[in-house]
């Protein structure tokens, strides 16, 4: 893959942005990296606080074939790609929470917003948005975030002393840290490509936060608690509530119990 990296100032959102050049015909590869973005978008129609310079805020143009209803492959490939990335780097190990957030130290480090459009059979482009905090302190986080977010500056700041003695320390170059999410997603990309979805997902099992753990999900306006035993095909949870019932969750927020 030829990445094609533009780097802007102050943007939109790069989602929306990449997504226009997507409709305009711009190539699998397109790459837009912006340092402030005015209205960064998170999923579920949630704001997503992208402060001056203190992140990556990117989004990729690809064009898979695959069937828009494998689509959840690709967010899963982002985020193996990203926890590869961060442990290339920066030295950090980080987890994943289901279905996409990246977590270090049990606090939001990095979110992925997959967008698409598709017909019945066909995807005709995806936008892979990736947000993740770098140079935060915790007051640059909303007061909403606060306490949910962490930066990778603040991750280290915290544990120097054992980041050290672990040998494990590498300080954050963020021009680094974005070529190596580029060369990661590229490599997880080919696998989707080529259909090692099983591949793919073995490590995001390796890395989730969620298995065997008690999670509570929202459905049909009820709240249901239960035991996380899976991942579906689909990459939804497989969720065996109190009763025995089981329950595939393919979407909406879930909150991780105890
Ligand atoms: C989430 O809610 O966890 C997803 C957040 C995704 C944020 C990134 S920042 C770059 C790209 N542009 C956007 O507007 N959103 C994504």
């Amino acid at each position: 893959m030829q990445w094609d990296v533009t780097l802007l100032e102050f943007v939109d959102s790069t989602n929306s942005y990449a997504k226009s050049l997507a409709i305009e015909g711009a190539k699998e590869g397109t790459v837009i990296i912006a340092e402030t973005q005015k209205n960064g978008r998170g999923r579920l129609g949630r704001v997503w606080d992208s402060a001056d310079g203190k992140g990556i805020w990117m989004s990729l143009i690809l064009r898979p074939s695959i069937s828009p209803q494998s689509m959840l492959i690709i967010t899963q490939a982002a985020s193996v790609a990203i926890i590869n990335a961060l442990t290339e780097t920066v030295g950090v190990n980080a987890f994943i929470k289901w279905p996409n957030d990246i977590m270090i130290s049990n606090k939001k480090l990095c979110g992925i917003l997959t967008e698409m459009s598709a017909e019945a059979d066909l995807v005709n482009y995806v936008i892979l948005g990736v947000g993740i905090n770098i140079y935060h302190s915790k007051e640059d986080f909303s007061d909403g975030i606060k306490d949910k977010a962490i930066s990778l500056q603040m991750y280290q700041d915290m544990n120097k002393d054992d980041i050290i003695k672990s040998k494990m320390f590498k300080p954050i170059e963020r021009d680094q840290l974005i070529s190596s999410i580029l060369m990661n997603i590229e490599d997880q990309y080919k696998k989707v490509i080529e259909g090692k979805s099983e591949e793919i997902l073995t490590d995001w099992k390796r890395h989730s936060l969620m298995l065997d753990k008690r999670i509570t999900f929202e459905k049909d306006n009820c709240y249901i608690t239960g035991v996380v035993q899976g991942i579906s095909n689909n990459g939804g949870l497989i969720v065996v509530c109190d009763s025995g019932i089981r329950h595939e969750v393919i979407y909406g927020e879930i909150t991780l119990q105890g």
